[in-house]
């Protein structure tokens, strides 16, 4: 049988995936991509964008809710969680349709199944479907995460029961359950926690650590729960899931919570079961594949991006990761750089962090200077959030003045940090940095004030 041939062959379809194959067509070379479901990804499909849709109508009823100070009133409202999945399957139809034509413009041949690497040949790297064969001159590995599932008693039977749920199940659940537990406080436990209270569940949130929000800034990650606990979502600190009783509670060291559904959100793994990397000797280690910081594994011109990595699981390092992997194919010198890639938990408020805090900082004997500051100087976070407790944390080095760190809530976080995340990957000292002009007014006016602060 004839083998096709191309200069890069792609296992997952996700924003590494994708973003890979559109880089290397544009650059030339031939490109097959393998996915066996929609393209997109975790993030398109069953993460960052269906959430972030039902985030948005939940915080729209929120502040329907809480109207009246703004001299609004909304009467009676409602959030039909029926029209919100709906409306998250458009937008989730629209996007992925939208990567789907890409591919088709650059001439991307995309395989709607799953592949698993053969093998090496005198040609390249050994490719089948089941369908075919394949021969790719070089290979990425991108086929992403999947949750973690913890050894806790009554977990596995839950999950066949439809008891305990993921994130993947919940982002598309028919029914609103009136006692929901959310295992995990940390970026998805939240942002799910967010959206069922408001659709009308009682949240409890059970963490295994004394804070919320995992590595986020200390002060912003307390006013993050104050805001929480506030608005009725419950939480259990420093506790341990010991037991699920499918279909009734959630058991810890002190207590028992009544739950409907349990939702698992104590973080992902990197999943590349079946893709064959046994096969060519791609080296794993911790559950992870590694790579260099142009993305290559050890094996020769086998490369990985994104959440198989294990480094950060974020869509937008993937997108950077398949970048600089591409790059490296074309010869075009690039390198991969963690220290300021921001992340953003999509609460209300939202919070969104980049680089260093004080605490990491000084952890790597880094001589820092800290500045906090309300939001409340920021003319347009007053007129826009009434009774608001925001702030912006600025960590800059006390030896050369560069920025290293930016930490905020509010919810204009997650559009403000990228300009944050400039001014770290810049490199340039603070002093310098104020020349920057921001429009007035605006929330993100409260990084030039912090810079001046810094002094
Ligand atoms: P996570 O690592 O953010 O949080 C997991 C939390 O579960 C941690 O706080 C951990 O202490 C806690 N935990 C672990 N075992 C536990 C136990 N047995 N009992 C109680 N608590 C326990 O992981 P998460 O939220 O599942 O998210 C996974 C990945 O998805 C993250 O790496 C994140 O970057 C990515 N993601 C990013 C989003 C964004 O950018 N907005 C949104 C959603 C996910």
């Amino acid at each position: 049988m004839k083998m096709e041939k191309y200069d890069l062959i792609i296992l997952g379809g996700g924003p590494a995936g994708y973003t890979a194959a559109d880089r290397a067509s544009e650059g030339g070379m031939s490109v097959a991509l393998f996915e066996g479901r929609s393209l997109g990804g975790t993030c398109l499909n069953e993460g960052c964008i269906p959430t972030k849709t039902m985030l948005y109508s939940a915080k729209l009823y929120e502040g329907a809710l809480k109207s009246e100070p703004y001299g609004v009133k909304c009467g009676v409202a409602t959030l039909d969680h029926g029209a919100v999945l709906k409306r998250k399957d458009k937008v989730v139809k629209i996007l992925t349709a939208g990567v789907a034509s890409k591919m088709k413009s650059r001439g991307v041949v995309v395989m709607s199944r799953r592949a698993r690497v053969t093998g090496k040949t005198g040609d390249g790297y050994a490719v089948t479907d089941g369908v075919r064969e394949y021969v790719g001159t070089r290979l990425l590995i991108a086929t992403g995460s999947e949750a973690v599932i913890p050894p806790i008693p009554g977990t596995r039977e839950g999950l066949e029961s439809g008891h305990v749920i993921t994130s993947k199940e919940a982002l598309s659940a028919r029914e609103i359950p009136p006692l929901l537990v959310v295992v995990g406080g940390g970026v998805i436990g939240l942002e799910l926690a967010c959206y069922f209270h408001a659709a009308g569940s009682r949240v409890t949130v059970v963490e295994m650590l004394d804070k919320i929000a995992g590595p986020a800034e200390a002060d912003v990650s307390k006013i993050l729960l104050g805001n929480l606990k506030k608005r009725g979502i419950e939480f259990r600190l420093g506790r341990h899931v010991t037991g699920i009783e499918p279909g009734k509670s959630v058991i810890t060291e002190e207590e028992v919570i009544g739950a409907d559904k349990v939702l698992l959100a104590i973080g992902r793994k990197p999943s590349f079961d079946g893709a064959g990397i046994e096969n060519i000797g791609v080296r794993t280690a911790g559950g992870a594949i590694p790579t260099d910081e142009r993305m290559r594994t050890n094996a020769p011109d086998v490369y990985a991006a994104g959440d198989v990595t294990g480094r950060v699981m974020l869509a937008h390092a993937a997108y950077r990761e398949a970048e600089v992997a591409v790059n490296d194919m074309l010869d075009i010198p690039d390198a991969m750089r963690y220290d300021a890639i921001p992340s953003v938990i999509y609460t209300n408020p939202e919070v969104a962090c980049v680089g260093e805090t004080e605490e990491s900082a000084s952890a790597k004997g880094l001589s820092v200077k800290v500045v906090t500051l309300s939001m409340r100087y920021s003319g347009r976070y007053m007129a826009e959030n009434e009774g608001g407790d925001g702030i912006c944390k600025v960590v800059a080095s006390s030896d050369d003045g560069r920025l290293l760190g930016v930490h905020m809530i509010n919810n204009h976080a997650a559009e403000i940090i990228a300009s944050a995340a400039m001014m770290i990957d810049l490199g340039r000292p603070a002093s310098e940095l104020r020349r920057l002009i921001f429009p007035h007014p605006t929330a993100g006016e409260i990084i030039r004030e912090a810079l001046f602060a810094l002094e």
